[in-house]
């Protein structure tokens, strides 16, 4: 009986220690594949993230410890998960570039500055699009995914392409992440 006891326990401890070995492989296939979606998305974007102008949104706070650069390279990647996900069938090129670039506004809306960061939610997907323009050749569409993405805020920047839609829903739904959860 004692040993028929003891044979259990040796199983148990087997079973627990085979599960233990299969949750870390779990995690590192998840890890690996969290690793290939940012190189596919640094592939598609290879001739913004390195400029410098767009790497000065490392400098700037989004939300809690989060980067802007950080929380738009995390729209891009959450964009194209949707869009793949959903089957949407938007421009990938577009929909990440779009979203990249959605908060260029190159500054920190935190900063004490006198008061004209008060309406920053409002005039900030304006500043972006018109950086974004002086320093990229960027079309009509990319133009109107940064134009639109704080709407229902801006009332009138309404998104109209798929590219506009997901990236507006995109943004939304990071910036909650991050303020909820990655202070
Ligand atoms: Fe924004
Ligand atoms: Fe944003």
């Amino acid at each position: 009986m004692t040993e028929t006891i003891s044979d259990k326990e040796k199983e148990i401890r087997l079973k627990k220690k085979e599960l233990k070995k299969m949750k870390k492989e779990l995690k590192g296939m998840k890890k690996e594949l969290r690793d290939r979606k940012k190189a596919e998305v640094e592939k598609l974007l290879s001739d913004y993230i390195n400029h410098p102008k767009v790497r000065e949104m490392r400098a700037f706070t989004q939300h809690g410890s989060i980067t802007t650069y950080d929380h738009c390279e995390r729209v891009a990647e959450m964009s194209l998960k949707l869009n793949r996900k959903f089957r949407i069938g938007a421009d990938e090129e577009k929909l990440a570039v779009g979203a990249l670039l959605h908060d260029f506004y190159l500054y920190d809306w935190h900063d004490d500055d006198g008061g004209s960061h008060r309406l920053h939610g409002f005039t900030h997907p304006e500043q972006a699009r018109q950086n974004a323009v002086e320093i990229f050749d960027i079309d009509e569409k990319e133009q109107e995914i940064i134009r639109t993405h704080m709407w229902p805020l801006t009332l009138n920047a309404i998104p109209k392409s798929r590219e506009a839609a997901i990236v507006c829903l995109a943004d939304k739904w990071c910036s909650l992440q991050e303020t909820l959860f990655m202070r």
